[in-house]
């Protein structure tokens, strides 16, 4: 009896190729695999890098003051990303809470993200001029003093430490490497523009920014 006829398998020839030996090689068939999902990874990823509404700045927006960056970089330290978000999804719930949902453009020069994944408090995206500078330092200092069921922590250290203008304007110079546009200028008197501010002012100055290239409905 005919062995070939009893596994009843298809054998035929694919241009040069059997199915069969593509299936009885899996190093082949990895190879293979991977071949055609980076053409698929590819299909959805490349066009991203030209369309100008995820690379291109908002009109109107302006990078970040040397204040306001260092106040960046205080909130960064100081973990504030760890309970907040700054990103609106486009979901009516976010929308009628925070404001309009966040875009790609706003987010174009800020080197890292802030977006987050963890709400312990509410995002943080549009919550430039919701309330006053007042309220903010107070709220910083002594968040309970104003929202008594408050779990957030106290940070009273920034209100008697200075800014460290040390490299205020090295940072902005790595920014501007990284596509930011500051001028000669502002990298040169960025020690200066920050010098003898709070540490607690900084961090209110970034916070009084957030969001606000999209004005508020
Ligand atoms: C342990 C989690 C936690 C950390 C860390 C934290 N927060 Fe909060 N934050 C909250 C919670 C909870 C609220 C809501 C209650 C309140 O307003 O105090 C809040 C509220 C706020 C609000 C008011 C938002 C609004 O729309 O009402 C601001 C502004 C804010 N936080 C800024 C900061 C900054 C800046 C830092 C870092 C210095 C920080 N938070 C760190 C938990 C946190």
């Amino acid at each position: 009896m005919d062995t070939e006829d009893k596994t009843n398998r298809h054998t035929g020839p694919i241009n040069g190729f059997t199915h069969d030996k593509i299936e009885r090689h899996t190093g082949l068939m990895v190879v293979l695999i991977l071949v055609v999902i980076s053409f698929g990874g590819l299909v959805q990823i490349l066009p991203l890098f030209s369309d100008r509404a995820l690379t291109e700045p908002l009109d109107g927006m302006q990078p970040l003051t040397a204040l306001e960056l260092e106040g960046r970089d205080i909130y960064i330290r100081e973990g504030c990303h760890v309970c907040h978000t700054q990103k609106i999804r486009a979901l009516r719930t976010e929308v009628e809470r925070y404001g309009h949902y966040s875009v790609a453009g706003e987010f174009v020069w800020d080197h890292p993200f802030m977006w987050g994944s963890k709400r312990t408090g509410p995002d943080l995206a549009r919550v430039g001029g919701r309330y006053s500078d007042d309220w903010q330092m107070q709220h910083l200092y002594d968040p309970r003093s104003l929202v008594p069921e408050s779990n957030m922590p106290a940070y009273p250290w920034l209100f008697y430490r200075d800014v460290n203008n040390r490299h205020t304007s090295r940072k902005m110079q790595v920014l501007r490497r990284l596509g930011v546009p500051y001028t000669d200028e502002q990298i040169e008197s960025a020690a200066d523009d920050v010098a003898g501010y709070t540490e607690a002012e900084a961090l209110v100055a970034y916070l009084q920014q957030l969001g606000t290239a999209i004005p508020r409905r």
